[in-house]
Protein backbone atom coordinates (compact mmCIF):
# COMPACT_ATOMS: atom_id res chain seq x y z
CA UNK A 1 0.00 0.00 0.00
CA UNK A 2 1.67 3.41 -0.70
CA UNK A 3 0.89 6.02 1.41
CA UNK A 4 -0.08 8.38 -0.32
CA UNK A 5 0.00 11.10 2.45
CA UNK A 6 4.32 10.82 2.98
CA UNK A 7 4.27 11.27 -0.90
CA UNK A 8 2.28 14.40 -0.37
CA UNK A 9 4.85 15.97 2.80
CA UNK A 10 8.13 15.44 0.08
CA UNK A 11 6.23 18.25 -1.92
CA UNK A 12 5.86 21.56 0.06
CA UNK A 13 4.09 23.34 -3.06
CA UNK A 14 1.05 20.70 -3.08
CA UNK A 15 0.59 21.65 0.50
CA UNK A 16 1.30 25.56 0.12
CA UNK A 17 -1.39 25.16 -2.96
CA UNK A 18 -3.97 23.51 -4.28
CA UNK A 19 -1.87 22.49 -6.94
CA UNK A 20 -3.57 21.09 -9.96
CA UNK A 21 -1.12 21.70 -12.84
CA UNK A 22 1.18 19.18 -13.63
CA UNK A 23 0.07 19.10 -17.04
CA UNK A 24 2.16 22.77 -17.24
CA UNK A 25 5.01 21.92 -14.97
CA UNK A 26 4.42 20.02 -11.26
CA UNK A 27 6.67 21.28 -8.35
CA UNK A 28 10.04 19.67 -7.64
CA UNK A 29 10.35 17.35 -4.58
CA UNK A 30 12.55 17.46 -1.55
CA UNK A 31 14.71 14.94 -2.66
CA UNK A 32 15.31 16.45 -5.91
CA UNK A 33 16.25 20.09 -4.14
CA UNK A 34 18.67 18.28 -2.06
CA UNK A 35 19.70 16.32 -5.29
CA UNK A 36 20.35 19.63 -6.99
CA UNK A 37 21.86 21.72 -4.01
CA UNK A 38 24.58 19.10 -3.91
CA UNK A 39 25.68 18.94 -6.85
CA UNK A 40 26.22 22.82 -6.84
CA UNK A 41 27.86 22.34 -3.11
CA UNK A 42 30.63 20.05 -4.90
CA UNK A 43 31.21 22.72 -7.71
CA UNK A 44 31.38 25.36 -5.01
CA UNK A 45 34.16 23.61 -2.88
CA UNK A 46 36.12 21.23 -5.42
CA UNK A 47 35.10 22.78 -8.96
CA UNK A 48 36.08 20.34 -12.16
CA UNK A 49 37.55 17.35 -9.73
CA UNK A 50 34.50 15.58 -10.03
CA UNK A 51 33.55 15.80 -13.46
CA UNK A 52 34.57 11.66 -14.23
CA UNK A 53 31.89 10.64 -11.38
CA UNK A 54 29.42 12.98 -12.70
CA UNK A 55 30.20 11.68 -15.90
CA UNK A 56 29.50 8.30 -14.14
CA UNK A 57 26.37 9.91 -12.53
CA UNK A 58 25.02 10.93 -15.99
CA UNK A 59 25.29 7.23 -17.09
CA UNK A 60 23.35 5.83 -14.04
CA UNK A 61 20.39 8.26 -15.16
CA UNK A 62 20.58 6.86 -18.75
CA UNK A 63 19.85 3.47 -17.59
CA UNK A 64 16.48 4.37 -15.43
CA UNK A 65 15.37 6.57 -18.43
CA UNK A 66 16.41 3.32 -20.79
CA UNK A 67 14.31 1.15 -17.86
CA UNK A 68 11.38 3.37 -18.17
CA UNK A 69 10.97 3.13 -21.66
CA UNK A 70 11.95 -0.63 -22.11
CA UNK A 71 15.07 0.17 -24.22
CA UNK A 72 18.59 -0.35 -24.39
CA UNK A 73 20.37 2.58 -22.81
CA UNK A 74 22.60 3.52 -26.41
CA UNK A 75 19.37 4.18 -27.68
CA UNK A 76 18.40 7.27 -25.11
CA UNK A 77 20.29 10.81 -24.62
CA UNK A 78 19.55 13.68 -22.75
CA UNK A 79 18.64 16.79 -24.78
CA UNK A 80 17.15 19.88 -23.54
CA UNK A 81 13.57 19.58 -23.91
CA UNK A 82 10.78 18.37 -26.53
CA UNK A 83 11.31 21.18 -29.28
CA UNK A 84 14.60 20.46 -29.42
CA UNK A 85 14.67 16.01 -29.87
CA UNK A 86 11.75 16.68 -32.64
CA UNK A 87 13.81 19.28 -34.32
CA UNK A 88 16.79 16.70 -34.80
CA UNK A 89 14.37 14.15 -35.72
CA UNK A 90 13.17 15.90 -38.56
CA UNK A 91 16.89 17.16 -39.52
CA UNK A 92 17.70 13.18 -39.39
CA UNK A 93 14.34 11.92 -41.65
CA UNK A 94 14.71 14.86 -44.04
CA UNK A 95 13.59 13.60 -47.65
CA UNK A 96 11.67 10.32 -46.09
CA UNK A 97 8.07 11.60 -46.97
CA UNK A 98 5.22 13.53 -45.83
CA UNK A 99 3.77 13.64 -42.34
CA UNK A 100 0.96 12.39 -41.01
CA UNK A 101 0.17 14.30 -37.28
CA UNK A 102 -2.90 15.05 -35.06
CA UNK A 103 -4.92 17.98 -35.40
CA UNK A 104 -4.63 19.15 -31.37
CA UNK A 105 -0.83 17.89 -31.27
CA UNK A 106 1.17 20.29 -29.07
CA UNK A 107 3.39 22.91 -31.11
CA UNK A 108 6.11 21.25 -30.27
CA UNK A 109 5.54 18.25 -32.07
CA UNK A 110 4.77 20.02 -35.35
CA UNK A 111 6.53 23.13 -36.20
CA UNK A 112 10.51 21.51 -36.72
CA UNK A 113 9.08 19.55 -39.63
CA UNK A 114 6.94 22.71 -40.91
CA UNK A 115 9.83 24.66 -40.55
CA UNK A 116 11.76 22.24 -42.60
CA UNK A 117 8.87 21.93 -45.64
CA UNK A 118 7.63 18.43 -44.91
CA UNK A 119 4.28 18.39 -46.28
CA UNK A 120 2.49 17.41 -43.46
CA UNK A 121 -0.93 16.27 -42.63
CA UNK A 122 -3.48 16.81 -39.86
CA UNK A 123 -5.80 13.84 -38.70
CA UNK A 124 -9.14 15.75 -37.36
CA UNK A 125 -10.25 14.46 -34.21
CA UNK A 126 -13.56 12.06 -33.47
CA UNK A 127 -15.15 13.62 -30.56
CA UNK A 128 -11.58 14.13 -29.18
CA UNK A 129 -10.25 11.25 -30.02
CA UNK A 130 -7.86 9.74 -32.75
CA UNK A 131 -9.33 6.09 -33.52
CA UNK A 132 -6.58 4.30 -35.75
CA UNK A 133 -9.45 3.75 -38.71
CA UNK A 134 -9.50 8.26 -38.76
CA UNK A 135 -5.73 8.40 -38.79
CA UNK A 136 -5.81 5.17 -41.42
CA UNK A 137 -8.42 6.59 -43.70
CA UNK A 138 -6.21 10.09 -44.06
CA UNK A 139 -3.06 8.10 -44.92
CA UNK A 140 -1.69 8.35 -48.94
CA UNK A 141 1.48 6.66 -50.83
CA UNK A 142 2.96 9.93 -49.72
CA UNK A 143 2.61 9.72 -46.09
CA UNK A 144 6.11 8.36 -44.36
CA UNK A 145 6.35 9.71 -41.11
CA UNK A 146 3.60 9.55 -38.00
CA UNK A 147 4.02 12.27 -35.27
CA UNK A 148 1.26 11.53 -32.23
CA UNK A 149 1.65 12.75 -28.99
CA UNK A 150 0.92 9.77 -26.53
CA UNK A 151 -1.66 11.99 -24.57
CA UNK A 152 -3.06 15.36 -25.97
CA UNK A 153 -1.88 18.17 -24.07
CA UNK A 154 -5.30 20.20 -24.45
CA UNK A 155 -7.74 17.45 -24.03
CA UNK A 156 -5.90 14.73 -22.30
CA UNK A 157 -6.89 12.01 -24.41
CA UNK A 158 -4.31 9.16 -24.22
CA UNK A 159 -3.83 7.38 -27.37
CA UNK A 160 -2.97 3.62 -27.54
CA UNK A 161 0.40 3.63 -28.26
CA UNK A 162 0.27 -0.65 -29.62
CA UNK A 163 -2.54 0.18 -32.12
CA UNK A 164 -0.40 3.14 -33.28
CA UNK A 165 2.20 1.40 -33.90
CA UNK A 166 0.50 -1.56 -35.57
CA UNK A 167 -1.10 0.79 -37.96
CA UNK A 168 2.81 1.94 -38.60
CA UNK A 169 3.95 -1.44 -39.41
CA UNK A 170 1.17 -2.39 -41.37
CA UNK A 171 1.33 1.16 -43.51
CA UNK A 172 5.24 1.51 -43.31
CA UNK A 173 5.36 4.62 -41.54
CA UNK A 174 8.46 5.81 -39.44
CA UNK A 175 6.40 6.10 -35.47
CA UNK A 176 7.68 8.89 -33.88
CA UNK A 177 6.05 9.72 -30.36
CA UNK A 178 5.83 13.02 -28.12
CA UNK A 179 5.53 11.54 -24.43
CA UNK A 180 5.57 14.78 -22.89
CA UNK A 181 2.31 14.70 -21.50
CA UNK A 182 2.76 10.64 -20.20
CA UNK A 183 5.88 9.52 -19.10
CA UNK A 184 6.69 8.47 -15.30
CA UNK A 185 2.66 8.54 -15.20
CA UNK A 186 1.72 5.76 -17.66
CA UNK A 187 3.44 3.25 -18.92
CA UNK A 188 5.63 3.31 -22.85
CA UNK A 189 6.76 0.33 -24.20
CA UNK A 190 9.01 1.43 -27.13
CA UNK A 191 9.94 -2.17 -27.99
CA UNK A 192 6.13 -3.47 -27.89
CA UNK A 193 4.91 -0.76 -29.30
CA UNK A 194 7.33 -0.57 -32.24
CA UNK A 195 8.35 3.36 -32.35
CA UNK A 196 10.92 4.84 -33.66
CA UNK A 197 11.62 8.19 -32.17
CA UNK A 198 10.26 9.21 -28.98
CA UNK A 199 10.81 12.60 -27.10
CA UNK A 200 9.91 13.76 -23.76
CA UNK A 201 10.53 17.18 -21.36
CA UNK A 202 10.91 16.41 -17.31
CA UNK A 203 9.06 19.20 -15.80
CA UNK A 204 5.80 17.25 -15.99
CA UNK A 205 5.16 13.65 -14.90
CA UNK A 206 8.98 13.28 -14.05
CA UNK A 207 9.02 16.59 -12.06
CA UNK A 208 12.59 17.26 -12.53
CA UNK A 209 12.35 20.54 -13.45
CA UNK A 210 12.62 22.86 -16.84
CA UNK A 211 15.76 22.63 -19.31
CA UNK A 212 16.04 18.73 -19.40
CA UNK A 213 14.32 16.15 -21.77
CA UNK A 214 15.22 12.74 -23.38
CA UNK A 215 15.04 11.47 -26.80
CA UNK A 216 14.52 7.61 -27.73
CA UNK A 217 16.19 6.34 -30.97
CA UNK A 218 15.66 2.65 -32.17
CA UNK A 219 18.82 1.49 -32.64
CA UNK A 220 17.88 0.66 -36.45
CA UNK A 221 18.34 4.18 -37.43
CA UNK A 222 21.60 4.46 -36.02
CA UNK A 223 22.42 4.13 -39.90
CA UNK A 224 21.17 7.85 -40.57
CA UNK A 225 23.56 10.59 -40.31
CA UNK A 226 23.12 12.95 -37.24
CA UNK A 227 22.45 16.72 -37.81
CA UNK A 228 24.69 18.06 -35.12
CA UNK A 229 28.38 16.77 -33.89
CA UNK A 230 30.76 18.02 -30.96
CA UNK A 231 33.78 17.12 -29.11
CA UNK A 232 31.38 14.70 -26.78
CA UNK A 233 30.12 13.06 -29.99
CA UNK A 234 33.35 11.02 -30.57
CA UNK A 235 34.08 7.47 -29.26
CA UNK A 236 37.13 8.85 -27.20
CA UNK A 237 36.42 12.67 -25.79
CA UNK A 238 39.56 12.75 -24.53
CA UNK A 239 41.62 12.38 -27.73
CA UNK A 240 40.41 15.77 -28.55
CA UNK A 241 41.50 15.26 -31.98
CA UNK A 242 39.86 18.51 -33.57
CA UNK A 243 40.30 16.68 -36.95
CA UNK A 244 39.55 13.23 -37.01
CA UNK A 245 35.22 12.98 -36.13
CA UNK A 246 34.84 8.88 -35.21
CA UNK A 247 31.41 9.30 -34.07
CA UNK A 248 29.91 7.12 -31.05
CA UNK A 249 27.62 4.37 -32.85
CA UNK A 250 24.58 5.12 -30.66
CA UNK A 251 22.20 7.71 -29.55
CA UNK A 252 24.62 9.74 -27.07
CA UNK A 253 26.05 11.10 -30.23
CA UNK A 254 23.55 13.83 -29.40
CA UNK A 255 25.02 14.99 -26.48
CA UNK A 256 27.59 16.55 -28.19
CA UNK A 257 29.31 18.90 -25.33
CA UNK A 258 29.26 19.72 -21.31
CA UNK A 259 25.65 18.90 -20.56
CA UNK A 260 23.71 20.36 -17.57
CA UNK A 261 24.37 18.10 -14.75
CA UNK A 262 21.94 19.15 -12.27
CA UNK A 263 18.93 18.54 -14.50
CA UNK A 264 20.17 15.11 -14.70
CA UNK A 265 20.78 14.04 -11.72
CA UNK A 266 17.63 15.49 -10.76
CA UNK A 267 15.76 13.45 -13.19
CA UNK A 268 17.76 10.14 -11.69
CA UNK A 269 16.22 11.56 -7.91
CA UNK A 270 12.91 12.09 -9.53
CA UNK A 271 12.78 8.50 -11.12
CA UNK A 272 14.09 6.75 -8.26
CA UNK A 273 10.48 8.31 -6.25
CA UNK A 274 8.69 7.27 -8.74
CA UNK A 275 10.39 3.71 -9.05
CA UNK A 276 9.68 3.81 -5.19
CA UNK A 277 5.86 4.55 -5.58
CA UNK A 278 5.73 1.86 -8.44
CA UNK A 279 4.38 2.78 -12.28
CA UNK A 280 1.34 0.97 -11.91
CA UNK A 281 0.09 2.31 -8.43
CA UNK A 282 0.94 5.87 -10.50
CA UNK A 283 -1.64 5.05 -12.71
CA UNK A 284 -3.98 3.77 -10.79
CA UNK A 285 -3.85 7.17 -8.36
CA UNK A 286 -3.94 9.34 -11.29
CA UNK A 287 -7.06 7.47 -12.76
CA UNK A 288 -9.13 7.51 -9.69
CA UNK A 289 -8.27 11.06 -9.31
CA UNK A 290 -9.71 11.63 -12.79
CA UNK A 291 -12.59 9.50 -11.96
CA UNK A 292 -13.16 11.01 -8.96
CA UNK A 293 -12.96 14.30 -10.43
CA UNK A 294 -15.45 13.59 -13.64
CA UNK A 295 -18.29 12.54 -10.85
CA UNK A 296 -17.78 15.29 -8.98
CA UNK A 297 -17.78 17.56 -12.11
CA UNK A 298 -21.15 15.78 -13.01
CA UNK A 299 -22.62 16.03 -9.87
CA UNK A 300 -22.31 20.20 -10.52
CA UNK A 301 -23.45 19.58 -13.75
CA UNK A 302 -20.07 21.19 -15.26
CA UNK A 303 -19.30 20.10 -19.00
CA UNK A 304 -16.20 17.74 -19.34
CA UNK A 305 -14.94 18.45 -23.02
CA UNK A 306 -11.97 15.40 -22.51
CA UNK A 307 -13.05 11.98 -23.78
CA UNK A 308 -14.36 10.75 -21.03
CA UNK A 309 -14.04 6.68 -21.88
CA UNK A 310 -11.56 5.10 -18.93
CA UNK A 311 -9.15 3.77 -21.62
CA UNK A 312 -8.64 6.98 -22.81
CA UNK A 313 -8.04 8.95 -19.69
CA UNK A 314 -4.74 10.33 -18.56
CA UNK A 315 -3.40 12.90 -15.85
CA UNK A 316 -5.58 15.55 -17.59
CA UNK A 317 -8.97 16.62 -17.14
CA UNK A 318 -10.54 19.64 -19.86
CA UNK A 319 -13.61 21.68 -18.35
CA UNK A 320 -15.89 24.11 -19.66
CA UNK A 321 -16.52 27.37 -18.31
CA UNK A 322 -17.40 30.77 -19.78
CA UNK A 323 -14.70 33.03 -19.75
CA UNK A 324 -11.94 30.19 -18.64
CA UNK A 325 -9.11 33.39 -18.04
CA UNK A 326 -11.27 35.01 -15.64
CA UNK A 327 -12.17 31.97 -13.75
CA UNK A 328 -8.48 30.87 -13.68
CA UNK A 329 -7.44 34.15 -12.11
CA UNK A 330 -10.20 33.81 -9.51
CA UNK A 331 -8.82 30.43 -8.98
CA UNK A 332 -5.70 31.63 -8.36
CA UNK A 333 -6.69 34.01 -5.70
CA UNK A 334 -7.59 30.92 -3.52
CA UNK A 335 -4.76 29.27 -4.31
CA UNK A 336 -5.93 26.72 -6.82
CA UNK A 337 -3.56 26.53 -9.32
CA UNK A 338 -5.15 25.16 -13.37
CA UNK A 339 -4.20 26.22 -16.96
CA UNK A 340 -5.91 27.85 -19.31
CA UNK A 341 -6.54 25.81 -22.68
CA UNK A 342 -8.78 26.22 -25.82
CA UNK A 343 -12.58 27.07 -24.41
CA UNK A 344 -11.61 25.57 -20.95
CA UNK A 345 -10.41 24.71 -17.88
CA UNK A 346 -7.09 22.68 -17.65
CA UNK A 347 -7.07 20.35 -14.42
CA UNK A 348 -4.07 18.08 -14.17
CA UNK A 349 -3.04 15.82 -11.28
CA UNK A 350 0.07 14.00 -9.88
CA UNK A 351 1.43 11.74 -6.77
CA UNK A 352 1.41 14.35 -4.67
CA UNK A 353 -2.54 15.53 -5.00
CA UNK A 354 -5.39 13.90 -2.98
CA UNK A 355 -9.35 13.84 -3.30
CA UNK A 356 -9.77 16.98 -1.15
CA UNK A 357 -7.68 18.83 -3.83
CA UNK A 358 -10.61 18.36 -5.72
CA UNK A 359 -12.81 18.79 -3.70
CA UNK A 360 -11.71 22.43 -2.51
CA UNK A 361 -11.62 23.11 -6.74
CA UNK A 362 -15.10 22.12 -6.70
CA UNK A 363 -16.04 24.72 -4.21
CA UNK A 364 -14.39 27.25 -5.63
CA UNK A 365 -15.62 26.73 -9.16
CA UNK A 366 -19.10 26.68 -8.42
CA UNK A 367 -18.85 29.04 -6.12
CA UNK A 368 -17.29 31.86 -9.06
CA UNK A 369 -19.57 30.70 -11.83
CA UNK A 370 -22.63 31.64 -9.70
CA UNK A 371 -21.31 34.90 -8.63
C1 LIG B 1 2.70 17.54 -25.63
C2 LIG B 1 3.69 18.57 -25.20
N1 LIG B 1 4.92 18.54 -25.73
C3 LIG B 1 5.85 19.41 -25.36
C4 LIG B 1 5.58 20.40 -24.44
C5 LIG B 1 6.66 21.33 -24.03
O1 LIG B 1 7.53 21.59 -25.09
P1 LIG B 1 9.08 21.82 -24.85
O2 LIG B 1 9.56 20.64 -24.11
O3 LIG B 1 9.59 21.88 -26.21
O4 LIG B 1 9.21 23.08 -24.09
C6 LIG B 1 4.30 20.50 -23.90
C7 LIG B 1 3.89 21.53 -22.93
O5 LIG B 1 4.53 22.40 -22.45
C8 LIG B 1 3.34 19.54 -24.29
O6 LIG B 1 2.13 19.57 -23.76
Amino acid sequence: MVEWSKIREYFPAAKRYTYLNAAACSPISQQVEREVKEYYKELLMNGDIVWKKWLEKKEEVREKVANLLNADRKEVAFISNTSHGMNIIAQMLRGKGEVITMEDEFPSSTFPWINLNYKIHFVKPRKGTYPVEEIEKNITSKTKILVTSHVQFKTGFRQDLIEVGNLCKRRGLIYVVNATQSIAAFDIDVAKAGIDFLVFSCHKWPMAGYGIGAIYINSKWFKLKYPVAGWQSVKNPDLMDNKKLDLKKDASVLEVGGLHFPGIFALGTSLDLLNEIGRSNIQKRILELNRYLIQRLKKSKIQVISPVDEKFASGIVLIKVENPQEVAKKLLREGIIVSVRGEGLRISFHVYNNKEDIQRFIIHLTKIIKS
